[in-house]
């Protein structure tokens, strides 16, 4: 949800800030745009677009200076326009700033600023942070910063650079991410570690509330009251080959085909086959804690939802405890239950999603223990829980989230048979659980191999305006998943419902054009998912079977069938999704569709 970077250094900054860009292009891609102190002032260049566009403009007219910053937008608050990209100035053209986040009192501090005199030229609620450091009192950028942000609701990460202040970007954040890129005599600032991964692999993480003084000759982190911070310099642990194609024609498509070594990497140094059970030291939970755990409630968004909802299905099988799952943005505006026991797990890829950490936070505040599970290390839901289990699948850039949910999956298993044991899952269950897992990236590898198969299908159906996915157990949310990652990337409608549910209204939609994907994998629904089939069909719907090697022929019932490794039903999601990613890949590149880059979407979702 919007990407900011910024340079200070030696060098010309433009090339870092595009460059920084284009590697954030992912948190949104309506609008782009730098600003850079050339010796005289500010000199923005901006435009209503992608990077490519900006880059372009640059050629054409650069900008020469040694310290600027970069934005690339996800609107918000006004249309992607060139007028409304970022960076914002003052009236007196001599600030600039780009922000991630929303101003919620950006009406009245509008209508305040401009009583008082200040022209607004945009539809953002950005600008009013740009007009209030200009008014604001304080002999230094930084001091003007700290001042205006009194007057602030909302969250925001920002970059603020003037010309009274030569050679020095004044960073802030609250709420939304930003980090530094310590170089040799040049510093960046960045949303996250992939802009800067080029020039260096040291980070400082600024915490909420932290605003940073950055120039070449170093940074200090102060907080609002303007005292030095402690922040401790972090090393970036993967390179620029996990943010580059390699040889792939989509992220997307490179991130479905790792999965095999992204699920083996999650799984890596955790599993004890032996003893049957999992090492989680990063818990932080001591075997009476687990024994203490009364209640699960998980929290997340998107296909992060979606995993939890496998979750459940674990844990309560593994470990004999409720467990709910929770919309992130629902759960944290409701009344939190103070009951003893509970732990709360907030899932989420980027660690970043505005509404998980704030769900996150409202469950600390119930009294809860809160656990993370987590891709992007050191992002703030790691750093903020009391602990919990990084993905370990590498950074995942292509929109629609793929090898994430598989990892999250697996960390989940992980955390059941672990969890498990601690409870009621016997030592002989553990061990078959933890062999079962260890074979689990074959699995996946052989499961790839039906992407042939898949990409014929998705020729058939690339046209199709409709579609529906039906699962049961712990394969309904892979249901939903495969229906959000269709109407995601190929803007095809597609809804994913519990297949016996379908009998009290989807069954309304079902005729000859209706695509339905059935989960059918072997566990012990599976016959009940046959007479759900048989009740499409009656009705003429198209089905696609998804099916486990092991399972009778469905091809009487199924005008299409593939078919996955045959493995336990608690491991099967991890399988049985890989062909619903393949198909809706398949169909959004047939259609034309930005696969990478879907249309009104973003990978962070760093607002409410
Ligand atoms: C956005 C992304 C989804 C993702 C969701 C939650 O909507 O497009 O792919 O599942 O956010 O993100 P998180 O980083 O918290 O898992």
């Amino acid at each position: 949800m919007c990407g900011i970077v910024g340079y200070v250094g030696p060098r010309e900054a433009a090339p870092f800030l595009v460059e920084g860009l284009a590697r954030l292009e992912y948190r949104g891609y309506d609008s782009a745009g730098v600003a850079v102190l050339n010796g005289a002032g500010v000199e923005t260049r901006k435009l209503a677009g992608r990077i490519a566009g900006l880059r372009e403009l640059l050629t054409r007219t650069p900008v020469h200076g040694r310290c600027g910053i970069g934005h690339t937008r996800w609107a918000t608050h006004g249309a992607p326009t060139e007028r409304n990209a970022h960076p914002h100035t003052d009236c007196t053209r001599t600030l600039a700033l780009v922000h991630n986040g929303i101003i919620e009192n950006a009406d009245v501090l509008r209508k305040r600023l401009e009583q008082d005199g200040h022209r607004f030229v945009t539809e953002t609620d950005t600008e009013t942070l740009v007009h209030l450091i200009e008014e604001s009192p304080g002999a230094t950028l930084e001091a003007r910063v700290i001042a205006a942000l009194d007057h602030v609701e909302g969250t925001y990460g920002i970059a603020v650079v003037a010309e009274a202040d030569p050679g020095k970007i004044v960073v802030a954040r609250r709420g939304s991410p930003v980090l530094l890129g310590v170089g040799d005599g040049e510093f960046l600032v960045a949303s996250d570690a992939s802009a800067v991964l080029g020039h260096t692999r040291s980070v400082v993480y600024l915490n909420d509330g932290d605003v940073a003084v950055v120039t070449p000759e170093g940074y200090r982190v102060l907080d609002r009251d303007a005292r030095e911070q402690d922040r401790a310099v972090d090393d970036i642990e993967w390179d620029l080959d996990a943010i580059a194609l390699g040889g792939y024609p989509h992220f997307m498509l490179k991130e479905i085909c790792e999965q095999a070594e992204t699920v083996r990497s999650t799984l890596r140094g955790r599993l004890l086959v032996a003893e049957g059970t999992a090492r989680l030291n990063g818990l932080n939970l001591t075997a009476e804690d687990c024994r203490a755990i009364q209640r699960v409630v998980i929290v997340a968004c998107g296909t992060s939802w979606h995993a939890g909802l496998v979750g459940r299905h674990v844990i309560e099988e593994l470990v004999g405890i409720p467990v709910s799952v929770e919309y992130a943005s629902e759960y944290r505006y409701r009344r939190q239950l103070h009951l003893p026991g509970t732990v709360t797990i907030a899932i989420s890829q980027s660690g970043e999603t505005a509404d998980t950490l704030e769900a996150l936070r409202a469950a600390r505040a119930g009294g809860s223990t809160v656990l993370g599970l987590v891709n992007v290390v050191g992002s703030t839901i790691a750093r903020e829980a009391d602990g919990g289990l990084y993905l370990h699948a590498g950074p995942e850039i292509g929109v629609a989230s793929t090898k994430a949910f598989t990892s999250q999956v697996v960390a989940l298993l992980l955390l059941g048979l672990y969890l498990g044991r601690q409870r009621e899952l016997s030592g002989e269950e553990g061990r078959r659980l933890a062999a079962q897992l260890a074979r689990l990236p074959e699995l996946v590898e052989r499961t790839l191999a039906v992407e042939p198969q898949v990409r014929a299908l998705a020729e058939r159906y690339a046209d199709a305006r409709n579609a529906l996915y039906l699962g049961r157990g712990a394969t309904f949310p892979v249901a939903l998943e495969g229906a959000l990652k269709l109407k995601e990337i190929s803007y095809i409608h597609a809804e994913g419902y519990p297949a016996a549910e379908m009998k009290h209204g989807p069954i309304a939609l079902i005729d000859e054009n209706m695509p339905v994907v059935c989960l059918a994998p072997k566990d012990p629904v599976y016959a009940k998912v046959v007479s759900n089939m048989q009740e499409v069909k009656a009705r003429g719907g198209r089905i696609i079977a998804i099916t486990s090697e092991g399972n009778g022929d469905l091809s009487k019932l199924a005008d299409h069938q593939i078919a996955v490794p045959t493995s336990p039903p608690l491991i099967a999601p991890v399988l049985t999704v890989i062909p619903l990613q393949l198909l809706a890949y398949h169909i959004a590149v047939l259609r034309g569709c930005d696969v990478d880059r879907p249309r009104n979407l973003a990978k962070s979702v760093t607002v409410e």
